[in-house]
Protein backbone atom coordinates (compact mmCIF):
# COMPACT_ATOMS: atom_id res chain seq x y z
CA UNK A 1 0.00 0.00 0.00
CA UNK A 2 1.74 3.59 -1.03
CA UNK A 3 0.74 6.62 -0.15
CA UNK A 4 1.86 10.24 -0.80
CA UNK A 5 1.05 12.24 2.56
CA UNK A 6 0.20 10.68 5.85
CA UNK A 7 -3.41 12.64 5.27
CA UNK A 8 -3.68 10.09 2.67
CA UNK A 9 -2.91 7.05 4.62
CA UNK A 10 -5.79 8.18 7.27
CA UNK A 11 -7.96 4.74 7.28
CA UNK A 12 -7.82 1.79 4.92
CA UNK A 13 -8.07 -0.14 8.48
CA UNK A 14 -7.86 -3.94 8.40
CA UNK A 15 -11.23 -6.48 9.90
CA UNK A 16 -10.22 -9.40 11.39
CA UNK A 17 -12.08 -12.04 11.75
CA UNK A 18 -12.38 -12.50 16.05
CA UNK A 19 -12.29 -16.34 17.15
CA UNK A 20 -15.66 -16.73 19.44
CA UNK A 21 -15.37 -19.92 21.22
CA UNK A 22 -18.73 -21.79 21.12
CA UNK A 23 -19.74 -19.49 18.41
CA UNK A 24 -18.14 -20.55 15.42
CA UNK A 25 -21.28 -20.08 12.91
CA UNK A 26 -21.04 -16.31 14.25
CA UNK A 27 -18.60 -14.22 11.99
CA UNK A 28 -17.65 -11.61 14.39
CA UNK A 29 -14.95 -9.06 12.90
CA UNK A 30 -13.12 -6.63 14.62
CA UNK A 31 -12.64 -2.96 12.50
CA UNK A 32 -9.55 -2.19 13.78
CA UNK A 33 -9.36 1.32 14.07
CA UNK A 34 -6.36 1.53 16.29
CA UNK A 35 -4.38 0.58 13.27
CA UNK A 36 -4.69 4.23 12.24
CA UNK A 37 -1.32 6.45 12.66
CA UNK A 38 -3.11 7.19 15.98
CA UNK A 39 -6.54 6.29 16.10
CA UNK A 40 -9.80 6.54 14.94
CA UNK A 41 -10.05 10.09 15.18
CA UNK A 42 -7.70 10.71 12.46
CA UNK A 43 -10.36 9.91 10.05
CA UNK A 44 -12.83 12.82 11.89
CA UNK A 45 -9.66 15.23 11.68
CA UNK A 46 -9.05 15.02 7.97
CA UNK A 47 -12.86 15.17 7.20
CA UNK A 48 -13.66 18.20 9.36
CA UNK A 49 -9.95 19.89 8.57
CA UNK A 50 -10.43 19.31 4.75
CA UNK A 51 -14.17 20.72 4.78
CA UNK A 52 -13.07 23.84 6.82
CA UNK A 53 -10.45 24.72 4.65
CA UNK A 54 -12.46 24.31 1.29
CA UNK A 55 -15.52 25.97 2.65
CA UNK A 56 -12.78 28.99 3.76
CA UNK A 57 -13.84 29.07 7.20
CA UNK A 58 -10.53 27.95 7.85
CA UNK A 59 -7.68 30.21 6.42
CA UNK A 60 -4.45 29.05 5.27
CA UNK A 61 -1.71 28.96 8.58
CA UNK A 62 -4.51 30.33 10.64
CA UNK A 63 -4.43 28.17 14.23
CA UNK A 64 -6.69 24.86 14.73
CA UNK A 65 -7.87 24.67 18.23
CA UNK A 66 -9.49 21.59 20.32
CA UNK A 67 -10.57 20.12 23.56
CA UNK A 68 -9.65 16.20 24.05
CA UNK A 69 -8.78 13.95 26.27
CA UNK A 70 -7.12 11.66 23.61
CA UNK A 71 -7.58 10.51 20.17
CA UNK A 72 -9.37 13.71 18.77
CA UNK A 73 -5.89 15.84 19.87
CA UNK A 74 -3.97 13.01 17.94
CA UNK A 75 -6.07 13.61 14.69
CA UNK A 76 -6.39 16.96 14.79
CA UNK A 77 -2.37 17.41 15.47
CA UNK A 78 -1.49 15.05 12.73
CA UNK A 79 -3.96 16.33 10.10
CA UNK A 80 -3.55 20.09 11.02
CA UNK A 81 0.51 20.20 11.56
CA UNK A 82 0.98 18.17 7.97
CA UNK A 83 -1.01 20.81 6.37
CA UNK A 84 1.05 24.08 8.21
CA UNK A 85 -1.39 24.88 10.82
CA UNK A 86 -0.27 25.84 14.54
CA UNK A 87 -2.58 23.68 16.65
CA UNK A 88 -3.47 24.20 20.09
CA UNK A 89 -4.76 21.54 22.35
CA UNK A 90 -7.18 22.05 25.55
CA UNK A 91 -7.01 19.00 28.03
CA UNK A 92 -7.26 18.01 31.21
CA UNK A 93 -5.01 16.50 34.35
CA UNK A 94 -6.17 12.65 32.57
CA UNK A 95 -4.22 13.08 29.77
CA UNK A 96 -2.28 9.80 29.76
CA UNK A 97 2.49 11.04 29.31
CA UNK A 98 2.19 8.98 26.03
CA UNK A 99 -0.60 11.12 24.12
CA UNK A 100 1.15 14.40 25.72
CA UNK A 101 4.63 13.06 23.93
CA UNK A 102 2.78 12.36 21.06
CA UNK A 103 1.12 15.83 20.62
CA UNK A 104 4.31 17.89 21.49
CA UNK A 105 6.32 15.92 19.32
CA UNK A 106 4.51 16.73 16.51
CA UNK A 107 4.68 20.66 17.71
CA UNK A 108 1.20 21.34 19.19
CA UNK A 109 0.57 23.84 22.24
CA UNK A 110 -1.12 21.86 24.98
CA UNK A 111 -3.07 23.63 27.90
CA UNK A 112 -3.97 21.45 30.97
CA UNK A 113 -7.05 22.90 32.70
CA UNK A 114 -6.49 22.73 36.67
CA UNK A 115 -9.92 21.90 37.64
CA UNK A 116 -13.09 20.28 37.19
CA UNK A 117 -15.69 23.01 36.81
CA UNK A 118 -20.11 22.75 36.52
CA UNK A 119 -20.09 19.54 34.28
CA UNK A 120 -17.02 18.05 34.90
CA UNK A 121 -13.79 18.04 33.34
CA UNK A 122 -15.76 18.75 29.83
CA UNK A 123 -16.95 21.70 30.86
CA UNK A 124 -13.83 23.21 32.28
CA UNK A 125 -11.96 22.28 28.36
CA UNK A 126 -14.49 23.93 26.62
CA UNK A 127 -14.74 27.22 29.07
CA UNK A 128 -10.70 27.76 28.20
CA UNK A 129 -11.48 26.82 24.20
CA UNK A 130 -13.75 30.13 24.08
CA UNK A 131 -11.01 31.96 26.08
CA UNK A 132 -8.57 30.73 23.03
CA UNK A 133 -11.32 31.54 20.34
CA UNK A 134 -11.42 35.21 21.71
CA UNK A 135 -7.69 35.27 21.80
CA UNK A 136 -6.65 33.81 18.28
CA UNK A 137 -7.22 35.40 15.60
CA UNK A 138 -9.14 33.44 12.91
CA UNK A 139 -9.21 30.33 15.62
CA UNK A 140 -10.92 27.21 13.94
CA UNK A 141 -12.80 24.96 16.14
CA UNK A 142 -13.21 21.27 14.74
CA UNK A 143 -16.23 21.10 16.96
CA UNK A 144 -16.34 16.99 17.54
CA UNK A 145 -19.37 17.01 19.87
CA UNK A 146 -21.71 18.78 17.22
CA UNK A 147 -20.02 19.33 13.96
CA UNK A 148 -21.75 17.68 11.35
CA UNK A 149 -18.18 16.32 9.48
CA UNK A 150 -17.35 14.12 12.46
CA UNK A 151 -20.20 11.82 12.08
CA UNK A 152 -19.79 12.37 8.20
CA UNK A 153 -16.28 11.00 8.51
CA UNK A 154 -17.37 7.75 9.02
CA UNK A 155 -18.55 6.84 5.52
CA UNK A 156 -15.08 6.27 4.65
CA UNK A 157 -15.57 3.24 7.43
CA UNK A 158 -18.96 2.01 6.11
CA UNK A 159 -17.81 1.50 2.57
CA UNK A 160 -14.93 -0.53 3.79
CA UNK A 161 -16.77 -2.43 5.12
CA UNK A 162 -19.36 -2.94 2.55
CA UNK A 163 -16.43 -3.59 0.27
CA UNK A 164 -14.93 -6.30 2.82
CA UNK A 165 -18.26 -7.55 3.55
CA UNK A 166 -21.02 -6.35 1.67
CA UNK A 167 -23.53 -7.40 4.43
CA UNK A 168 -23.16 -6.59 7.97
CA UNK A 169 -26.55 -7.34 10.41
CA UNK A 170 -24.53 -5.81 14.04
CA UNK A 171 -22.79 -2.86 14.56
CA UNK A 172 -21.19 -2.79 17.89
CA UNK A 173 -19.24 0.68 19.04
CA UNK A 174 -18.73 2.69 21.99
CA UNK A 175 -20.28 6.30 22.35
CA UNK A 176 -18.27 9.65 23.70
CA UNK A 177 -19.34 12.13 20.72
CA UNK A 178 -21.85 9.59 19.17
CA UNK A 179 -19.98 10.38 15.77
CA UNK A 180 -18.29 6.75 14.82
CA UNK A 181 -21.33 4.95 15.90
CA UNK A 182 -24.17 7.23 14.39
CA UNK A 183 -22.19 7.99 11.25
CA UNK A 184 -21.31 4.37 10.60
CA UNK A 185 -24.74 3.19 10.77
CA UNK A 186 -26.46 5.74 9.10
CA UNK A 187 -24.17 5.32 6.06
CA UNK A 188 -24.64 1.67 6.45
CA UNK A 189 -28.07 1.18 6.86
CA UNK A 190 -28.49 3.54 3.04
CA UNK A 191 -27.86 -0.48 1.93
CA UNK A 192 -28.66 -2.71 5.28
CA UNK A 193 -32.47 -0.72 6.35
CA UNK A 194 -31.99 -3.98 8.81
CA UNK A 195 -29.05 -3.55 10.32
CA UNK A 196 -29.27 -4.03 14.33
CA UNK A 197 -27.12 -0.92 15.93
CA UNK A 198 -25.56 -1.50 19.26
CA UNK A 199 -23.97 1.44 21.95
CA UNK A 200 -21.44 0.78 24.24
CA UNK A 201 -21.04 3.33 27.54
CA UNK A 202 -19.94 3.38 31.04
CA UNK A 203 -21.52 3.35 33.94
CA UNK A 204 -21.60 7.11 35.06
CA UNK A 205 -21.94 8.78 31.97
CA UNK A 206 -25.37 10.57 30.99
CA UNK A 207 -25.31 9.98 27.36
CA UNK A 208 -28.50 7.13 27.94
CA UNK A 209 -30.25 8.41 30.82
CA UNK A 210 -27.84 7.00 33.43
CA UNK A 211 -27.09 10.15 36.55
CA UNK A 212 -23.73 11.27 35.98
CA UNK A 213 -20.50 10.31 37.70
CA UNK A 214 -17.55 12.05 36.73
CA UNK A 215 -15.24 10.34 38.93
CA UNK A 216 -15.60 7.88 36.43
CA UNK A 217 -12.09 5.96 35.35
CA UNK A 218 -13.00 4.97 31.97
CA UNK A 219 -11.78 7.05 28.56
CA UNK A 220 -13.19 8.11 25.25
CA UNK A 221 -16.82 6.87 25.90
CA UNK A 222 -19.11 8.31 28.17
CA UNK A 223 -19.70 11.98 28.87
CA UNK A 224 -21.06 14.38 31.28
CA UNK A 225 -23.16 16.38 28.59
CA UNK A 226 -25.30 14.97 25.74
CA UNK A 227 -23.57 16.11 22.60
CA UNK A 228 -25.71 17.14 19.56
CA UNK A 229 -23.95 14.27 17.32
CA UNK A 230 -25.02 11.49 19.52
CA UNK A 231 -28.66 10.43 17.41
CA UNK A 232 -30.28 8.46 19.62
CA UNK A 233 -32.70 7.39 16.80
CA UNK A 234 -29.74 5.19 15.09
CA UNK A 235 -29.07 3.26 18.00
CA UNK A 236 -31.21 0.29 18.93
CA UNK A 237 -29.77 -1.01 22.36
CA UNK A 238 -27.20 0.33 24.67
CA UNK A 239 -24.97 -1.77 27.22
CA UNK A 240 -23.30 0.13 30.14
CA UNK A 241 -19.86 -1.22 32.00
CA UNK A 242 -18.17 -0.35 35.23
CA UNK A 243 -14.64 0.66 35.69
CA UNK A 244 -13.48 -3.05 36.41
CA UNK A 245 -15.61 -5.06 33.93
CA UNK A 246 -14.32 -2.67 31.13
CA UNK A 247 -10.90 -2.70 32.13
CA UNK A 248 -10.89 -6.44 32.65
CA UNK A 249 -12.41 -6.58 29.31
CA UNK A 250 -9.55 -4.61 27.57
CA UNK A 251 -7.27 -7.71 29.19
CA UNK A 252 -9.40 -10.17 27.56
CA UNK A 253 -9.21 -8.83 24.21
CA UNK A 254 -5.66 -8.52 24.40
CA UNK A 255 -4.99 -12.32 25.56
CA UNK A 256 -7.68 -13.82 23.70
CA UNK A 257 -7.71 -12.32 20.60
CA UNK A 258 -3.78 -10.48 20.51
CA UNK A 259 -5.47 -7.46 19.63
CA UNK A 260 -3.50 -4.76 22.58
CA UNK A 261 -6.50 -2.37 22.89
CA UNK A 262 -7.62 0.55 25.01
CA UNK A 263 -10.99 -0.32 27.61
CA UNK A 264 -13.64 1.47 24.77
CA UNK A 265 -11.87 -1.75 22.50
CA UNK A 266 -12.44 -4.01 25.42
CA UNK A 267 -15.92 -3.04 26.49
CA UNK A 268 -17.02 -3.24 22.63
CA UNK A 269 -15.61 -6.87 22.43
CA UNK A 270 -17.15 -8.10 25.86
CA UNK A 271 -20.63 -6.89 24.47
CA UNK A 272 -19.93 -8.53 21.66
CA UNK A 273 -18.66 -11.51 22.81
CA UNK A 274 -22.23 -11.69 24.63
CA UNK A 275 -24.25 -10.86 21.85
CA UNK A 276 -23.16 -13.29 19.81
CA UNK A 277 -24.86 -16.21 21.58
CA UNK A 278 -28.21 -14.74 20.69
CA UNK A 279 -27.57 -14.65 16.91
CA UNK A 280 -28.63 -17.21 14.55
CA UNK A 281 -25.74 -18.84 12.00
CA UNK A 282 -24.06 -17.09 9.40
CA UNK A 283 -24.42 -13.58 11.49
CA UNK A 284 -22.22 -11.00 10.29
CA UNK A 285 -21.67 -9.11 13.36
CA UNK A 286 -18.83 -5.61 13.13
CA UNK A 287 -17.20 -4.16 16.35
CA UNK A 288 -15.31 -0.52 16.15
CA UNK A 289 -12.25 -1.10 17.84
CA UNK A 290 -10.65 2.77 18.53
CA UNK A 291 -7.19 2.95 19.65
CA UNK A 292 -4.60 0.56 20.90
CA UNK A 293 -3.19 0.01 24.74
CA UNK A 294 0.13 2.12 25.04
CA UNK A 295 -1.37 4.86 26.99
CA UNK A 296 -3.16 2.60 28.83
CA UNK A 297 -0.45 1.39 30.06
CA UNK A 298 -0.16 2.77 33.65
CA UNK A 299 -4.00 2.17 33.97
CA UNK A 300 -6.15 -0.53 32.26
CA UNK A 301 -3.28 -2.65 32.34
CA UNK A 302 -1.60 -1.78 35.30
CA UNK A 303 -2.26 -3.79 38.59
CA UNK A 304 -1.19 -1.17 40.69
CA UNK A 305 -3.59 1.04 39.44
CA UNK A 306 -6.69 -1.28 39.48
CA UNK A 307 -5.56 -1.30 43.55
CA UNK A 308 -5.04 2.06 44.21
CA UNK A 309 -8.63 2.82 43.21
CA UNK A 310 -10.22 -0.35 44.67
CA UNK A 311 -11.39 -1.50 41.26
CA UNK A 312 -11.30 -5.08 42.29
CA UNK A 313 -14.42 -4.31 45.02
CA UNK A 314 -16.48 -2.91 41.67
CA UNK A 315 -18.83 -5.88 40.90
CA UNK A 316 -18.18 -7.65 37.35
CA UNK A 317 -20.81 -9.47 35.95
CA UNK A 318 -20.33 -12.65 33.22
CA UNK A 319 -23.45 -11.47 31.84
CA UNK A 320 -25.68 -8.01 31.02
CA UNK A 321 -28.84 -7.18 33.46
CA UNK A 322 -31.48 -6.06 31.20
CA UNK A 323 -32.70 -2.58 32.58
CA UNK A 324 -35.87 -0.29 31.86
CA UNK A 325 -34.35 2.90 30.04
CA UNK A 326 -33.60 5.28 32.52
CA UNK A 327 -33.18 2.91 35.53
CA UNK A 328 -29.92 3.26 37.31
CA UNK A 329 -27.00 0.86 36.88
CA UNK A 330 -23.82 -0.08 38.82
CA UNK A 331 -22.26 -2.76 36.79
CA UNK A 332 -22.87 -4.31 33.26
CA UNK A 333 -26.28 -3.80 32.04
CA UNK A 334 -28.41 -2.97 28.79
CA UNK A 335 -31.52 -1.50 27.72
CA UNK A 336 -33.25 -1.14 24.30
CA UNK A 337 -33.77 2.14 23.17
CA UNK A 338 -37.30 3.43 22.35
CA UNK A 339 -39.03 1.87 19.72
CA UNK A 340 -36.29 -1.31 19.36
CA UNK A 341 -37.61 -3.41 21.66
CA UNK A 342 -40.36 -5.03 19.54
CA UNK A 343 -37.96 -5.63 16.79
CA UNK A 344 -34.69 -6.77 19.06
CA UNK A 345 -32.36 -8.32 17.30
CA UNK A 346 -33.56 -12.16 17.39
CA UNK A 347 -34.51 -12.10 13.88
CA UNK A 348 -30.88 -12.05 12.71
C1 LIG B 1 -10.59 5.60 22.51
C2 LIG B 1 -11.94 6.06 22.11
N1 LIG B 1 -12.91 5.17 21.93
C3 LIG B 1 -14.16 5.55 21.60
C4 LIG B 1 -14.49 6.89 21.43
C5 LIG B 1 -15.92 7.26 21.10
O1 LIG B 1 -16.04 7.73 19.78
P1 LIG B 1 -17.10 8.81 19.36
O2 LIG B 1 -16.64 10.14 19.86
O3 LIG B 1 -17.09 8.73 17.87
O4 LIG B 1 -18.41 8.45 19.93
C6 LIG B 1 -13.49 7.85 21.58
C7 LIG B 1 -13.79 9.26 21.42
O5 LIG B 1 -13.02 10.13 21.70
C8 LIG B 1 -12.19 7.44 21.93
O6 LIG B 1 -11.21 8.31 22.11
Amino acid sequence: MRYDTMIDAIGHTPLVRLDLPGHDEIHGYAKLELQNMFAMKDRVARQVILTARRTGELRPGAPIIESSSGTMALGVALVGTALGHPVYIVTDPRIDPMTLAKLKSLGCVVEVVPRMTAHGWQSARLERLEQLRRDLDGAFWPRQYSNPQNPAAYRSLATELLADLDHVDVLVGSVGSGGSLCGTARALRERLPQLWVIGVDCVGSVLFGQPDEPRRLQSGLGNSMIPPNLDHSVIDEVHWLNDHEAFAAARDLAREQQIFGGNTAGSVYRVMRHVARGLGPGARMVGILADRGDRYADTVYSDEHWTRHGLLDLPKMDSPAEVEYGEPVSSWAYSYLAGARDVACQGV
